[in-house]
């Protein structure tokens, strides 16, 4: 039976990163996987996470099952975290939500409970999307259309044209969204936009699902779930999936939430309901590590302080490598590099073709997704400017 099976390629994005580790060249960049690396390359692990990691290993007495929903103050924690401590859904109690492991974890439990309310829905995807969310929620039955998103000609986003495709969305259909720094792209609505999008789906009766997983590596916590925020404050209904990989460090340990705001408390149950009932079908129980750990550093107010400060470290330095990379390239080629400064998060656009990409590659072990997607933050002070010269030499 099994040997019917073929070898399938490697994950475009994990399976380069592999290559890209296993190169010997001193000299090489690696640009793929969207991590945080700070000046030496490391992926450091938060000072309030590693605390909060102390004060468990003393103190936890066992590792029985979690809670299919998972840890109570995780979710409490992210709830606020992502609408906001004043958000009226909460407030209101028609929120729910179920933790999850990691944020595919979380995309997969809203796509259950999505083929769960509308067998076969449509989902609308940004074009470009992460490469994973159509396998990840198709996995489940659900069915794509694309809108128009990116305009490589100004390097922004095409809201016009996004628009215009989003017209035929209707009340069956979902649309999914990226609650900030646009992965692959960088380029991020504004709030105005989000506003026209939250208008289209009161008049069409669309529903958003949003992606959110680098809130804090944009412009802040707080401004980058306002998109979020404005949807939940204008619509009955929404899911959101939230992922502590890239804000709080917590990648290896899969921690991550599915939100679902409702139109009424009673529904916010139900969901909830489906939502553990879709997890025991597809893994039960979610890790407790990284939930545990997130909890007691968003419920802590000494740790969220410590936390906040690290994470807005992050985020300055990914903004000042942004300029960085725009002044060394200005200085090594003609072409306008400077839409990096505006893009938000870890991930850029360079607007290469194909075969520079690999060309960067087999010549100066510089690694970037084939699209020309680059992760600023695996850009330092020592790299940046033979990246530059490298991307010169190709153009
Ligand atoms: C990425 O896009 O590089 C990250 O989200 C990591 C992943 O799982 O692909």
């Amino acid at each position: 039976m099994l040997d019917s099976l073929e070898r399938l390629p490697p994950d475009s994005i994990l399976g380069l990163a592999a290559i890209a580790r296993a190169d010997t060249n001193p000299h090489k960049i690696d640009l793929t996987v969207g991590v945080y690396m700070d000046e030496s390359g490391i992926t450091p692990v938060f000072d309030a996470i590693a605390s909060a990691q102390r004060t468990l290993v003393e103190n936890e007495t066992t590792k029985v099952y979690m809670a299919p929903s998972g840890d109570e103050q995780f979710n409490l924690g992210m709830r606020k975290l992502v609408l906001g401590e004043d958000s009226a859904a909460l407030r209101d109690n028609r929120v729910s939500s179920i933790q999850a492991p990691g944020g595919c974890g979380a995309l997969r439990i809203g796509a259950e409970i999505i083929q769960a309310a509308r067998p076969g829905a449509r989902v609308w995807v940004s074009d470009p999307t992460w490469p994973v969310h159509i396998p990840l929620l198709g996995s489940v039955g659900l069915k794509f259309e694309t809108y128009r998103y990116y305009d490589p000609a100004s390097h922004g986003v095409n809201f016009d044209a996004m628009v215009e495709d989003l017209k035929q969305a209707g009340p069956d259909d979902v649309l999914l969204l990226h609650g900030c720094c646009h992965n692959p792209c960088g380029a991020d609505l504004t709030l105005e936009q989000w506003g026209v999008i939250a208008d289209m789906a009161e008049a069409q009766g669309f529903m958003p699902f949003v992606d959110i997983a680098y809130q804090g590596m944009g412009d802040g916590l707080e401004q980058d779930a306002a998109g979020i925020r404005l949807l939940a404050e204008r619509l009955p209904e929404m899911i959101v999936a939230a992922s502590c990989s890239k804000n709080m460090g917590l990648y290896r340990e899969r921690t991550g939430i599915t939100l679902f705001v409702c139109r009424d408390t009673d529904n916010a149950e139900a969901l909830l309901s489906q939502a553990a009932v879709a997890a025991r079908r597809v893994y039960s129980m979610p890790p407790a590590h990284g939930a545990i750990l997130a909890g007691k550093v968003l419920s802590d107010p000494a740790l969220t302080a410590s936390w906040k400060q690290e994470l807005e470290g992050m985020c300055s330095r990914i903004n000042s490598l942004r300029s960085a990379l725009v002044r060394e390239l200005a200085a090594q080629c003609d072409r306008d590099f400077s839409f990096i400064a505006n893009e938000k998060g870890m991930f850029s656009f360079l607007g290469l073709t194909k075969e520079q990409a690999l060309l960067l590659r087999s010549e100066h072990s510089v690694y970037m997704l084939d699209s020309s997607r680059i992760n600023v933050a695996g850009i330092n002070a020592g790299n940046v400017a033979p990246l530059a010269k490298a991307v010169a030499s190709v153009l």
